[in-house]
């Protein structure tokens, strides 16, 4: 499937189905982290029919039942951490959307993980996914005028980026990021200031760049 297609059909879900991911979505899931931790030099972790990280107060009181499968965003601190995983996290949560299952990001609303976390790593955000409820709901947009310097007659390479881009999950759907084509063609892109306004910003990277087919 096109992955804008599947950037569309990805909405936040936080009710899940007492259904197990089968061996065949995990191997997939577990080869792409090994090799995203090995090409990035990141520590992300992922945990299969472990019900008690997202048995707790803060996570039944952030609406979220049934979570049995998490993925922890691990990485070593530094001023870059977040964006990196931000954009390899999102890069998971579509490859969890193509094995026709559904995803959360949650920064907050969850208990503690059982992941490995060493002296100079930090767990920045957890991926909560399985089988939903529900495939969830579109989030409300900003309007092109706020996350790009949009004119007439832009290039349509640009435009699919900024819109695959506005799909692109953000905590508390900040979107707060922006996106400049200059005259020589290339793009400046920015984010605001804010909660895990970087981490949206790798998240947000990466759907501009599958979009628009261009590195930023
Ligand atoms: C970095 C990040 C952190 C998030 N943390 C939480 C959270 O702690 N609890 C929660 O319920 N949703 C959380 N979300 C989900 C967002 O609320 C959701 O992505 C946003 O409202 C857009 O909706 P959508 O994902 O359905 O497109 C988080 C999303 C991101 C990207």
């Amino acid at each position: 499937m096109e992955i804008l297609e599947l950037m569309k059909q990805r909405h936040s879900v936080r009710q899940y189905k007492d259904i197990a991911v089968v061996s065949k979505q995990r191997t997939v899931l577990n080869e792409l982290i090994e090799k995203i931790n090995h090409d990035a030099g990141l520590h992300i972790q992922i945990f299969y029919d472990e019900p008690q990280c997202f048995d707790s107060m803060k996570a039944r009181y952030g609406h979220f039942a049934g979570v049995k499968n998490y993925i922890a965003l691990v990485g070593k601190k530094s001023p870059q951490m977040d964006e990196v995983l931000g954009y390899y996290g999102e890069e998971i949560v579509l490859k969890i959307q193509e094995l026709g299952l559904n995803s959360c990001w949650v920064a907050v609303t969850h208990g503690k993980s059982k992941a490995d976390i060493c002296k100079d790593e930090k767990e920045l955000c957890l991926i909560a996914f399985g089988h939903g409820e529900t495939q969830g709901v579109p989030h409300k947009d900003k309007p092109l005028q706020a996350v790009c310097n949009y004119t007439e007659n832009m290039p349509e390479w640009f435009l699919n980026g900024v819109e695959a881009a506005l799909l692109a999950p953000t905590a508390m759907n900040q979107q707060k990021f922006f996106f400049e084509l200059s005259s020589d063609g290339t793009v400046n892109a920015s984010c605001g200031r804010g909660f895990y306004t970087k981490l949206d910003f790798g998240i947000v990277k990466y759907h501009f760049e599958m979009g628009s087919g261009r590195k930023v």
